[in-house]
């Protein structure tokens, strides 16, 4: 017995009044969601300027943000969605999670004075399709009551040992979902794992080369990981056809470190990753950029096969449809990014 929707209804609004849910994603870049905790004057002060260098601004209303100051984390993002005018760029909340004391107040007091500006709510600890489907009901309701003229998306974090189980059903419970972000600090506690970090590696996860000859130092390699958890995502959200994204990484002193799981996300499916602090803004736009060696390769695979098919040679490598279709994604992602920025843009020749 199946108990999902007909295809009918699961593209009809939720309530009477609220908008049609979109049936495909809107194409946007969102290379980084910009953390920034609105509790605090100075740094939402600098949402202005951020604006123009990020691909999505979100307001954290969660974890780090202490209990006593919940409250004014939610008045600063209404305060910030009304102060600014966001252009392309998007506008997101990291609300608290359901079974929060402050989840519900988030949602009742965002939606009615911010709901038009809004793009993405990001909803954490999200563990089966049962919490997409809650929230979607309720903003469904609330987009009717108040007049909001276009759904809010909703983006899952994926931290909890019971929602990667069901991360197929997440993905695909509602037409309301933007994609996921893999949540690695929450996941490890959640899974029991033995780390104390915000993402990346553990010097100790590895593979220890065989012994070789008596006396050989054997070599042992650092393994990934989120490995399993990152590709798990990534296939649940590609079939379903929303967005899968790289979480945090929490070691600020660490770039090349950032930049390595940035880039094993990337080269793995996911189209973004988290910002939570100004630097890593440049590392992601660095690895969520195509590189522009690779556009070139792939501008001349598809110049080879103008209608997609058949097989040639370029440079001694066999290419073919499917060889069209990795090319494809590439040159698309080059000129989306080409739209935004136009310092990549000379240098994909676009
Ligand atoms: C993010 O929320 C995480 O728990 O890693
Ligand atoms: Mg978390």
């Amino acid at each position: 017995m199946t108990t999902s929707r007909t295809p009918a209804k699961f593209y009809a609004p939720l309530a009477i009044g609220a908008p049609d849910p979109m049936r495909s994603l809107p194409v946007r870049l969102e290379r980084m969601i910009h953390f920034v905790p609105p509790q605090n004057d100075k740094l939402r002060g600098r949402v202005k300027e951020m604006i123009a260098q990020v691909d999505v601004i979100l307001g954290n209303l969660e974890d780090a943000i202490p209990m006593e100051q919940k409250a004014a984390a939610r008045a600063g993002f209404i305060a910030m969605a009304r102060e600014n005018d966001y252009g392309q760029t998007g506008l997101w909340t990291r609300i608290n999670c359901l079974n929060s004391p402050w989840g519900l107040d988030d949602i009742l007091e965002i939606v009615p004075a911010a709901g038009n500006k809004l793009d993405v709510i990001m909803l954490p600890k999200v563990e089966g399709a049962w919490d997409i489907h809650y929230l979607d009901q309720l903003l469904a309701q609330l987009e009717a009551k108040h007049k909001i003229t276009k759904p809010i998306l909703i983006h899952a974090i994926l931290e909890t040992a019971e929602g990667v189980k069901n991360v197929a059903e997440i993905a695909g419970a509602s037409p309301r979902m933007h994609g996921m972000s893999l949540g690695p600090a929450d996941l490890a506690a959640s899974r029991g794992m033995k780390t104390t970090r915000v993402g990346g590696g553990h010097p100790s996860y590895g593979v220890l080369a065989d012994p070789g000859k008596a006396g050989d130092a054997r070599a042992f390699y650092q393994q990934d990981l989120w490995h399993y958890t990152v590709a798990k995502m990534v296939d649940a959200c590609q079939s379903y056809g929303i967005k899968a994204f790289y979480g945090p990484f929490g070691d600020f002193s660490d770039p090349a470190a950032c930049e390595a799981q940035f880039r094993n996300a990337f080269l793995m499916g996911c189209v973004g990753a988290w910002s939570l602090h100004p630097s890593q803004v440049e590392i992601a736009k660095k690895v969520y950029s195509p590189d522009p060696v690779e556009v070139d390769f792939a501008k001349r695979i598809l110049a080879a096969m103008p209608d997609g098919t058949g097989a040639v040679m370029i440079d001694g490598k066999m290419q073919d449809d499917a060889t069209w279709k990795q090319a494809k994604v590439i040159v698309d992602l080059a000129k989306l990014v080409a739209t935004k920025d136009t310092a990549r843009a000379a240098t994909y020749g676009l």
